[in-house]
């Protein structure tokens, strides 16, 4: 009576034991990855880099000998739960069977079993810690150097190889920019608590610790636009500090640090409406699957990639005057105290560096859509989409009084919008 019951659970078992056993058949399998969609902007499973890749490696190797010491064990235990059930009343008083003790055959294959395990495990391990750890020495001449600084809920990132005179490094904010195919090492900082730096398609996390300097390094393999993400508690807009990597080839990237380099754009009336820059002129559709490729974002018709190569070129439809006016507000409202506009009246380092900011496809730390509603969304309610952040808290309110220190009308956040856009 209770043997269909036990077969029936253990069939069970069998199927969420395959369930979770599926990403081990992944390696290269469309047919896997179409059903159990192991493809998503954060997957650990299809990566895109090497040091990604010697990571979700080890995991397999892990999830393989733990599948093997699982299947062994769960054998004998309904082996055992089988044979010595009780079959009627008898059996259920009966004596228990004689019980071994002591065999020294069966506990030294057990020891040596579970070392031999481990040693399985523990080679790969030593050999992907040791890897992931710094870039390769032989790598080491070709590497591109970045300093990415976590801030409570947002990121900066500096290029120490991009000096600007008289400013110091370039510097951006929440999308970073690297060349592609090449190994990139990241010195990880933090100005206030504990964060963590993760680009799961390119790199595990690595804790951003205050006083302390950490460093990982990825490389992606191909040109690509990737999701990361702080993954260390770190207060109230913890689960909403995110950022991109936007990876690119050697000339898209070298063309990126040029524009980059450059002062904030001034739009004036006659020369409204800029050109977009060449190099980003001709767009090309990517097809999925193809290097490149990651997913769709707020473009359905372009490639997350393509979408911000867009983003890169001036609005065609710019108004000067209420570009102009916004700049004006920006420094009334008191927005310049605490973010940077390089050749612009903005000096402050509280904030995000906003030198190029209407180039990147996200704002918020890579939370809205870098689009002209969702940025007055952000400039209404900073405190509606990232509780607790100090744009609100100190900027927009006196922490102390709880009082706006200046309000913002429709019509001024229409010119912010406008000037912040026109920021490319
Ligand atoms: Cu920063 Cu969590």
């Amino acid at each position: 009576m209770y043997l269909p019951s036990l077969l029936r659970s253990l069939g069970r078992m069998g199927i969420r034991v395959l369930a979770l056993a599926s990403p081990l058949f992944l390696t290269g399998c469309d047919f896997f990855n179409a059903i159990w969609r192991m493809d998503g902007h954060q997957s650990t499973i299809v990566v895109a880099g090497p040091v990604a890749r010697a990571q979700r490696d080890l995991f397999y190797v892990t999830c393989w000998v733990t599948l093997v010491i699982f299947i062994i064990v769960g054998a004998v235990l309904a082996y055992a739960t089988i044979k010595f059930k009780a079959r009627n009343a008898a059996d259920e008083h009966a004596e228990p069977p004689e019980q071994g003790h002591g065999n020294p055959l069966v506990e030294i294959s057990l020891i040596a079993a579970s070392v031999f395990a481990l040693v399985i495990i523990a080679i790969p391990t030593l050999k992907a810690i040791w890897y992931t750890y710094d870039v390769p020495e032989a790598e080491k001449a070709n590497a591109y150097e970045v300093t990415a600084t976590a801030y409570q809920w947002w990121f900066k990132f500096e290029y120490p190889g991009e000096p600007i005179e008289n400013v110091g490094p370039l510097s951006t904010s929440n999308e970073l920019v690297i060349p592609a195919g090449r190994p990139v090492h990241i010195n990880l900082r933090t100005v206030d608590v504990i964060h963590s730096f993760w680009v799961p398609k390119l790199a595990g996390k690595v804790d951003m610790i205050p006083n302390r300097g950490n460093r990982l390094w990825l490389q992606a393999d191909a040109p690509g636009y990737f999701w990361g993400q702080c993954a260390e508690y770190c207060g109230d807009s913890h689960a909403v500090m995110r950022f991109r990597v936007i990876a690119l080839g050697k000339d898209d990237f070298n063309a990126w640090l040029a524009a980059q380099k450059a002062t904030a754009r001034t739009v004036t009336a006659t020369a409204a409406a800029g050109q977009p820059r060449a190099q980003f002129a001709a767009l090309k559709e990517w097809k999925r699957n193809e290097p490149g490729y990651t997913d769709k974002y707020d473009r359905p018709d372009l490639s997350p990639l393509d979408n911000w190569k867009q983003m890169q070129a001036p609005n065609p439809n710019e108004d000067a005057a209420l570009i102009a006016q916004g700049r004006k507000l920006f420094q009334e409202k008191t927005c310049i105290g605490c973010h940077t506009i390089r050749g612009h009246e903005g000096v402050g380092i509280t904030g995000p560096n906003l030198t190029h900011v209407g180039a990147r496809t996200t704002i918020a730390a890579g939370l809205l859509e870098n689009n002209p509603e969702q940025l007055a969304r952000w400039i209404r309610h900073p405190d509606q989409v990232k509780p607790g952040n100090k744009m609100y808290n100190g900027g927009y309110i006196d922490v102390k009084t709880r009082k706006p220190n200046f309000t913002l009308t429709d019509a001024d956040v229409t010119a912010l919008v406008a000037y912040i856009s026109s920021l490319k």
